[in-house]
């Protein structure tokens, strides 16, 4: 790679390491993060995100990606270096229905799931797979939930190199599954659960040169930032009060805070929003770190049916716990009952989304139940992943056979006789 304007620098000690090493941690264990030399794009960047408006009307792939148009606040690598399909532009949503939901008047919610692989992944996944191409990988590996994978195995086959997926095995969504195994990566079935998986990749990428790309690697990071400058660039520059999002393995938090503190470092902001990160309530090692201000405590088996955020020892909670300790930040828990029921409302209110995405809106109703958020705030909710990514939970909900919750908006499919007289007795009724 040649020289670049960044280096790696760790979140726990004064190491730091040249951008052409291939690291993801530092040696003292922590994990690291890029630290960008603001000076080399310091003409741009006085311009003010002016710059970044004018882009969306380009016709170029890379400024009509919703990641490299941000390019010089992201990673300004050369055009010819960018693998991207391209990602992000995706809509945000107001909803009368969402509001009387949740009690928040000023709710709207950015669908990462309108990203090209159906969800949030794709932000950081273009940074890291144009990163492994420019440091001569031919190999890419993660463990994953299913999105994550997902995403790989689809830029992967777009950069014409391998993908091998680490998945729990019988614990990810279908679509998700079916995503990875059609878009050509080997994929690895583990007899364990997605920290375990984690644990295993880890150690296989280091002993056989494969290249990383879970959020562990700090590239994925950057290009996941892109989802905060987006959403302000829809708000036109103008701040929310709350930005709302689910956690699990904590890179999407980490990097919508790395990114808004690197606003103020640069001088477009001068307050950030309040950020809330919802955990389920069954995988909440987070939640029970921030509320007894301790060090992040694994658990040891993390329940919910939420798959996607069915994490017990998240790869990034110190840079998330420290960035909402700094911004006034927040952790909240909702159950699986609150998570389906939400994700009821958000499909209903023809929007749409996967379960770990609706946490977001369950978090949104209980925080302004208890009055941390007030009703008339702006609040962002980021809805992570596609609806069509978890058909089997969808489906067993609005049959009430989802195990452990009550399906209390229901909509099953009924039977009706073959005939017009028997779909119109059923119509009458
Ligand atoms: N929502 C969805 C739909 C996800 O797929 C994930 C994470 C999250 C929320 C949580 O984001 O990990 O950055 O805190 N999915 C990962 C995966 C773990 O492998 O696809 P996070």
């Amino acid at each position: 790679m040649p020289h670049r304007p960044w280096i790696l620098g760790c979140i726990d000690c004064e190491r730091r390491y040249a951008a052409e090493e291939v690291r993801y941690r530092c040696e003292c264990g922590a994990t690291l993060e890029v630290r960008h030399d603001w000076t080399t794009r310091r003409a741009l960047l006085d311009l003010g995100p002016s710059v970044f408006d004018q882009r969306r009307l380009s016709r170029e792939a890379i400024d009509r990606s919703g990641v490299w148009r941000f390019r010089e606040l992201v990673l300004p690598l050369a055009g010819s270096e960018v693998i991207t399909k391209p990602e992000g532009n995706t809509n945000l949503y107001c909803s009368d229905r969402l509001a009387a939901y949740t009690g928040s008047a000023g709710l709207s919610l950015k669908h990462e799931g309108e990203n090209p692989t159906g969800s949030f992944k794709d932000r950081g996944m273009t940074v890291a797979i144009s990163v492994a191409c420019a440091l001569g990988f031919a190999r890419v590996a993660c463990a994953s939930t299913g999105n994550t994978s997902a995403s790989m195995a689809a830029y992967a086959a777009q950069a014409g190199i391998e993908a091998y997926v680490f998945i729990p095995e019988g614990k990810i969504a279908y679509g998700k599954l079916a995503q990875s195994l059609a878009y050509g990566a080997r994929t690895i079935q583990i007899e364990g659960d997605f920290d375990l998986a984690m644990k295993l990749v880890e150690e296989v990428c280091r002993a056989d040169s494969i290249y990383l790309v879970n959020s562990l690697n700090p590239y994925r990071i950057e290009g996941q930032k892109a989802i905060g400058l987006e959403l302000l660039q829809d708000l036109g520059w103008r701040l929310p009060d709350w930005i709302v999002l689910p956690g699990g393995n904590l890179g999407n938090s980490s990097a919508l805070l790395k990114g808004l503190f690197e606003l103020r470092e640069i001088g477009w902001l001068d307050r950030l929003p309040r950020v809330a990160v919802i955990q389920a309530a069954g995988a909440n090692p987070l939640y029970t770190a921030f509320h007894n201000r301790t060090t992040l405590q694994p658990l040891a088996q993390a329940e919910t049916l939420a798959t996607a955020i069915k994490i017990g020892n998240p790869v990034s909670w110190k840079k998330s716990l420290r960035g909402l300790l700094a911004t006034h930040g927040l952790v909240e828990q909702v159950s699986d009952q609150e998570i389906l029921d939400a994700k009821a409302q958000v499909d209903a209110a023809g929007i749409g989304a996967e379960p770990a995405s609706c946490a977001t809106v369950a978090g949104v109703r209980k925080l302004i139940a208890s009055g941390t958020i007030r009703p008339d705030e702006r609040v962002c909710g980021i809805l992570t992943g596609h609806l069509l990514k978890d058909p089997d939970l969808t489906i067993a909900y609005h049959q009430s056979t989802a195990l452990g919750v009550t399906s209390n908006f229901a909509n099953p499919p009924v039977r009706a006789e073959a005939s017009l007289a028997g779909v119109r007795r059923w119509l009458r009724r």
